[in-house]
């Protein structure tokens, strides 16, 4: 099976846990558009979905599924989204895409978080994925050298803006041994929006799509 195949395979796993009525919370990237899409064959079981990024937002939206704003919802049963990187206590390197501030936003008011990978993101140590840093503009300087006292080499993602208006750094060569403690520790850095550590709420269930089939992991 090709690498996409995989994650199809383990998007469409995670339509089991969707609770009928329910609003589903939906991350961002090409395994979650595999759920989407999935998710648009149950739509009228759901109320809708509320998205961590314009991209989801626009994918669920012309699929007929109504995306409502995080404001309006008080909690939310599910949360369905990828990952960079996975180790084996479920805390996760995520902004690939770049959308990890609303992911750890709309994950924040999930009571489940359901990882969806493909084999190849689980790792016994963090850190080999470059780990996603967004940052308000003007502390862009700043921010990277607070980095690179960290022991990382941080480099800006040319070319991107977030959703929400920001920058991000990407730092190369970090070993994350306590993924809690850099979490905590980043998020502390004047400027930092938040980092792509989800390792304080990390994931609840993962299905991970390997040769064998998807595993279901908790
Ligand atoms: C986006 C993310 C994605 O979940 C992560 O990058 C994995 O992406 P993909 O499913 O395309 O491999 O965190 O910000």
């Amino acid at each position: 099976m090709t690498q996409d195949e995989l994650k199809k395979a383990a998007a469409l796993a995670a339509l089991d846990y969707i609770e009928d009525g329910s609003i589903v919370g939906v991350g961002t990237g090409s395994t979650v558009n595999h759920f989407i899409d999935g998710l648009a064959g149950m739509r009228n079981r759901i109320r809708g979905a509320v998205s961590s990024s314009e991209a989801s937002s626009k994918r669920l939206a012309a699929h007929g599924i109504q995306v409502f704003d995080l404001n309006d919802i008080d909690s939310i049963p599910v949360y369905v989204d990828g990952a960079d990187e996975i180790d084996g206590g479920f805390a996760m390197i995520k902004g690939g895409g770049g959308a990890l501030t609303r992911e750890k936003i709309v994950a924040a008011v999930s009571k489940r978080f359901v990882c969806i990978c493909d084999a190849s993101k689980r790792v016994l140590t963090l850190g080999r994925f470059p780990l996603p840093v967004e940052v308000i503009p003007m502390a862009r300087s700043h921010v990277a050298r607070e980095l690179a006292r960290l022991g990382g080499e941080p480099r800006l993602r040319e070319g991107f803006v977030t959703d929400n208006g920001n920058l991000i750094v990407d730092v190369h060569g970090l070993a994350i041994s306590d993924p809690v403690s850099t979490e905590t520790r980043i998020n502390q850095i004047v400027g930092v929006v938040t980092n792509g550590l989800f390792a304080e709420r990390g994931a609840d269930l993962l299905l991970l799509a390997g040769s064998q089939g998807v595993e279901r992991l908790q």
